[in-house]
């Protein structure tokens, strides 16, 4: 029977930050256990992925760093691909956009389209600084959202909201770059017409047919998938700039076009044939092998992705001809963290590399979590609490339990050589038939790119395992019928052969070591569900533990880090509005010094202050009393406005305010000088 071959890829990571497990449950780890399932299939298979090393988003963060965008991406290229390494992600290669290849790549095929005249130029307003001579992209554009009137969105979307936007939209823009109004300036760019497109682009996302052609079968796809793209093209489509001014990136290759670069649509998409085409001169292969002709082309993606590679990357490669359109999609939602949606801004995530330094023993427990709990269909969410709770009564309670029962066991009375299957009950070959079904059906899944219920199923095969030893009890049988428990212990033995090879794609360490303990190599996924994978006088070595419970001191520890660098990073008020030095010489603040503190009646916040001001005594009415207790303030020298306007406070006349430091949590604090300066010195 001849193969499917595919070419699968995995959305090419910005090279402007770290991964976080968000990334990693949504698009890598999911296409790295579809890729592995293919090899064990035997099938031809490329996987490609690299960091995405151009665009807004580098040189914005090359500007927060105070460095170069060359910089930021050489910085992050290392972080990402170490982490995907030491997380055993197991693409064939992981490449980069900054390469010569790439570029090269790109342009050819821009050129390539325009020469066949896909394109139209055309001219349009766009903001431009002053100062700075340059356009603006989308995201170096800040205003007031339209919507929800957040002061801080970005010209591309508001992040408070969630509306797509444009940055003529924003109330009030701003540059970023040097924080003035920017002005509206022509400039042109090259446009792909999309609305051309819209009549074969339904066919072929619908039914799956190009020019009457089956292509891909459209059942297969996911409905998040399709219902996004149509819902875009029955909005219309309209034409999309696929170029932009800006300095870094792939320049536009023509004549007059200084300052361009190519449009993310026409870099990171092509960055999946360019890193084909060095992979391909590394081994000797021919990368057009992958990219023409009957092959499978897979993209992985996070839902933010989907109209990109469902209508405008297909489009692209239509236009550019004989090179295959996705054969699949398999788009997934969003993870959430904590009970709020991962950000990096606000640092409240967990990051790969952190986890991989942190617990580099447990690359298998985060596999097995994130993929029980895969966005497939739905948004999900990441607790540390559930982490430890399938790794502990999942993982070590079910699988680990079974088979270091099962070897155990054949350590116990057979000194580790397998024992000859007898006569077998019905049960046995109710047993024995689950086990053969178990494979079939995970293939199904696993083709559907149903993963998460493909792992459940691997782990009903332990689960029934575990059920059959203590159903059976081989530890009281064998000193009444010892016959009966070495069938018992040989199908224990066949099971957790093949738990070895079906855990292969999801956890490739413990599936290793499964083997290792059974002196075992798992084969291909054919062999899988098979009763004979060890013969009998086979000898297997000694079990170690597979999966240490997780103790409730690390999901504290986590939970709290993830708390208190949140609390650090998020709840300060962005700088008030620019002041005159006059404006500020008008407040006059002094040091005065607590005479006499008391609560004021029936009001739980305050407290009455006598202060010596150096000038006069006065009184202060301060919200103060859940921070301090009045014996413990009086004698303090602190911070007072001596200028605010008198007014009354629970008919008590307050002369003044006293200066507090206030932190995240809304702690208050007195700004007491380091040096014993005594009452009415100023401060300035
Ligand atoms: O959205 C992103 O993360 C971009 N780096 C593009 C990823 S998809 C691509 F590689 F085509
Ligand atoms: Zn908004």
């Amino acid at each position: 029977m001849s193969k499917d071959k595919f070419t699968v890829t995995a959305a090419l990571p910005y090279a402007n930050g770290p991964l976080h497990l968000g990334h990693v449950a949504g698009v890598y780890l999911p296409a790295d256990i579809f890729v592995r399932f293919l090899r064990m299939n035997q099938h031809d298979v490329a996987f490609i992925c690299g960091s995405d090393e151009h665009g807004a988003a580098i040189t914005l963060r090359a500007k927060k760093e105070g460095v170069s965008p060359q910089e930021i991406v050489d910085k992050y290229n290392a972080i990402i691909s170490k982490s995907f390494r030491d997380f055993n992600i197991s693409f064939d290669i992981f490449h980069r956009t900054s390469s010569d290849i790439h570029h090269k790549t790109s342009q050819d095929f821009f050129l390539k389209l325009h020469e066949k005249g896909k394109f139209t130029e055309e001219t349009s307003e766009q903001y431009f600084d002053e100062d700075f001579q340059q356009f603006l992209a989308d995201r170096y554009i800040t205003g007031t959202c339209p919507k929800c009137h957040n002061p801080n969105a970005y010209g591309d979307q508001c992040e408070k909201c969630g509306t797509d936007l444009s940055p003529t939209e924003l109330i009030n823009p701003k540059s970023t770059l040097s924080g003035k109004t920017p002005v509206l300036k022509t400039t042109s760019h090259w446009y792909l017409p999309m609305a051309l497109h819209e009549n074969w682009l339904r066919e072929w996302i619908k039914e799956g047919k190009l020019d009457g052609v089956q292509q891909h079968d459209s059942k297969m796809w996911r409905n998040q998938v399709i219902g996004q793209c149509m819902s875009w093209i029955d909005g219309g489509l309209h034409s999309r700039a696929m170029t932009r001014d800006l300095d870094w990136g792939v320049k536009v290759p023509l004549p007059n076009a200084d300052g361009k670069v190519l449009y993310v649509w026409l870099d990171a998409p092509i960055g999946y044939i360019s890193a084909t085409k060095q992979w391909a001169l590394d081994q000797g292969k021919n990368w057009e092998d992958y990219w023409k002709g009957d092959r499978k082309l897979i993209h992985f993606i996070g839902k933010d992705n989907i109209v990109f590679h469902t209508v405008i990357f297909p489009i692209l490669l239509k236009d550019h001809g004989d090179l295959i359109l996705p054969d699949n999609v398999p788009a997934y939602e969003f993870l959430n963290l904590e009970g709020d949606k991962f950000s990096t801004s606000r640092n409240w995530a967990v990051w790969l590399h952190e986890y991989i330094e942190a617990y580099p023993e447990k690359e298998d427990e985060l596999k097995y979590v994130l993929t029980s709990i895969a966005p497939e269909s739905k948004d999900s969410e990441f607790t540390w609490k559930e982490y430890q709770t399938r790794v502990n009564s999942e993982l070590a309670d079910i699988l680990g339990n079974f088979v270091n029962r099962a070897l155990v066991l054949t350590q116990k009375y057979y000194e580790g050589f397998v024992p000859a299957k007898g006569e077998m009950t019905a049960e046995d070959q109710r047993l024995l038939e689950d086990m053969r079904e178990i494979p079939e059906r995970m293939s199904k899944l696993i083709y559907a790119y149903k993963l998460r219920d493909a792992q459940a199923e691997a782990m009903n095969l332990a689960r029934l395992g575990n059920k059959y030893l203590a159903d059976q009890e081989p530890w009281k049988l064998v000193k009444t019928d010892p016959k009966r428990v070495e069938t018992i212990m040989n199908i224990a033995l066949q099971i957790t052969a093949n738990l070895s090879i079906v855990l292969q794609p999801f956890l490739p360490k413990t599936a290793g070591k499964i083997g290792g303990f059974l002196n075992f190599e798992a084969g291909n996924w054919s062999a899988a569900g098979k009763d004979d994978q060890l013969s009998a006088g086979h000898l297997i070595n000694a079990p170690e533990i597979l999966f240490q419970k997780i103790e409730d001191d690390l999901v504290d520890f986590e939970v709290n880090k993830l708390k208190q660098t949140n609390e650090m990073e998020t709840s300060y008020e962005p700088q008030k509005e620019a002041i005159q030095f006059d404006d500020f010489t008008k407040l006059d603040i002094r040091l005065c010094t607590i005479l006499e503190a008391e609560k004021v009646e029936k009001a739980d916040k305050l407290l009455k202050l006598l202060v010596d001001t150096g000038i006069d005594k006065r009184t202060i009415v301060s919200g103060i009393s859940e921070h301090y207790k009045p014996e413990d303030i009086v004698g303090k020298t602190v911070q007072v406005l001596l200028n605010l306007e008198p007014r009354k406070i629970r008919g008590i006349e307050s002369q003044g305010m006293i200066l507090m430091a206030e932190d995240a949590g809304g702690n208050l604090s007195f700004m007491i000088p380091e040096k014993g300066f005594d009452a009415g010195g100023g401060v300035r």
